[in-house]
């Protein structure tokens, strides 16, 4: 039976629009329990979700909370803002907010090349300081994307070609050319995946998730979901093409199987709600199957590195992470 009042937290980055909404709506629709906070850098914006979302659901414990993740002010900033605030214990976060940038490079508030920087920075400090607030059970979703793999259809195209963490967050000083847009984008997707096994392992290497109080993390792709907010900095023609059903059913005789943002925000919340994955940890799921991502995935050296070097990027101070080893067993 639903609880009547909420009693677990869940923050959804970007649950604003696109796919982090109907996350949003998923959980709202099935579980009086959670108090949903929508995390949003546009409070406009959120509050006509919250509004519409409580309308669509009569569900009543969501608001907003103003977060940038291109800016770690913002970021540091919205982790006090939930640590102070009057809400059930913080029991989820979904890392579901992400830009895709079509042109040149462009950079965060913080100096950050700006895919990198919120698709993977911003999130890496999210999630270190809001694990200091966390209560377990607790669960984590990085949202990922199918363009990571360059061995599937979806990342055949532009495949993501990770060095290290400096030369995505500062390419001209790292002495190697930038990536195309594009590439950045699935580059980063790439580093969503790295982070969430990188984070599962240092939770159990420091006993932070155990069997009886489990911190759960996965990767999660949403397959290909045209229509959705992504390619709002791509050209007017890209945009018009990403809107249109002659471009979804094109993507789908080339064997792309096509989603929508119903079904695979449904499948983002599965991943918090469903009581058959409440110990499942350090996997990826693309929207209701889980399966293997890329080789390159499970590079753990590549992994640690990322790790340490967003730790030294975002300037994370030892009493804002729970971690202590600053190396990865994984790497020894
Ligand atoms: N659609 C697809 O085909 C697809 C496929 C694979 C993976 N994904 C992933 O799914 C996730 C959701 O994408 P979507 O398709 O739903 O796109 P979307 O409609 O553009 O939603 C993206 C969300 O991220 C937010 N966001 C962007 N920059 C931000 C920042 N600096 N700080 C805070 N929030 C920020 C956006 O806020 P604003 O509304 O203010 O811009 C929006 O709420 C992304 O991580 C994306 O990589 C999408």
């Amino acid at each position: 039976m639903p609880a009547l009042t909420a009693q677990r937290t869940v923050i959804v980055t970007g649950g604003n629009t696109g796919l982090g909404y109907h996350c949003a709506k998923s959980l709202a629709a099935s579980d009086q329990g959670w108090h949903i906070i929508i995390a949003s850098r546009d409070q406009t914006k959120a509050s006509a979700a919250v509004r519409n979302l409580i309308n669509e659901t009569s569900h009543r414990h969501i608001e907003a909370l103003q977060l940038d993740l291109a800016s770690l002010v913002s970021v540091r900033a919205f982790a006090a803002t939930v640590a102070q605030h009057p809400a059930p214990p913080l029991g989820a976060i979904v890392c579901n907010a992400g830009i895709s940038i079509a042109g040149g490079l462009t950079y965060t508030t913080d100096g950050f090349e700006t895919t990198f920087g919120v698709n993977h920075l911003g999130h890496f400090l999210l999630i270190n300081l809001l694990l200091r607030q966390i209560t377990t059970p607790a669960r984590i979703v990085l949202v990922s994307s199918g363009t990571h793999d360059p061995d599937t259809l979806d990342g055949r195209f532009n495949p993501p070609l990770y060095y290290n963490a400096v030369h995505l967050a500062r390419p001209e000083e790292s002495g190697r050319p930038p990536l195309p847009g594009i590439r950045r984008y699935s580059t980063s997707k790439l580093c969503n995946i790295f982070c969430a096994y990188e984070l599962n392992r240092r939770l159990i290497a420091e006993g932070h998730s155990t069997a009886e109080h489990p911190i759960t993390v996965n990767a999660y792709d949403p397959g290909p979901v045209p229509g959705t907010g992504l390619v709002r900095d791509y050209p007017a023609t890209a945009r018009t093409l990403w809107e249109s059903s002659v471009f979804r059913r094109a993507l789908n005789m080339i064997g792309l199987k096509i989603s929508d943002v119903a079904t695979s925000g449904k499948a983002m919340a599965r991943l918090i709600s469903d009581p058959a994955l409440a110990g499942v940890s350090g996997k990826y799921f693309q929207i209701a199957q889980e399966r293997a991502s890329s080789q390159e995935s499970y590079d753990i050296r590549k992994a640690a590195e990322l790790w340490e070097s967003s730790a030294e990027l975002v300037k994370l101070m030892p009493d804002e992470t729970i971690f202590q080893a600053q190396m990865a067993a994984a790497t020894n």
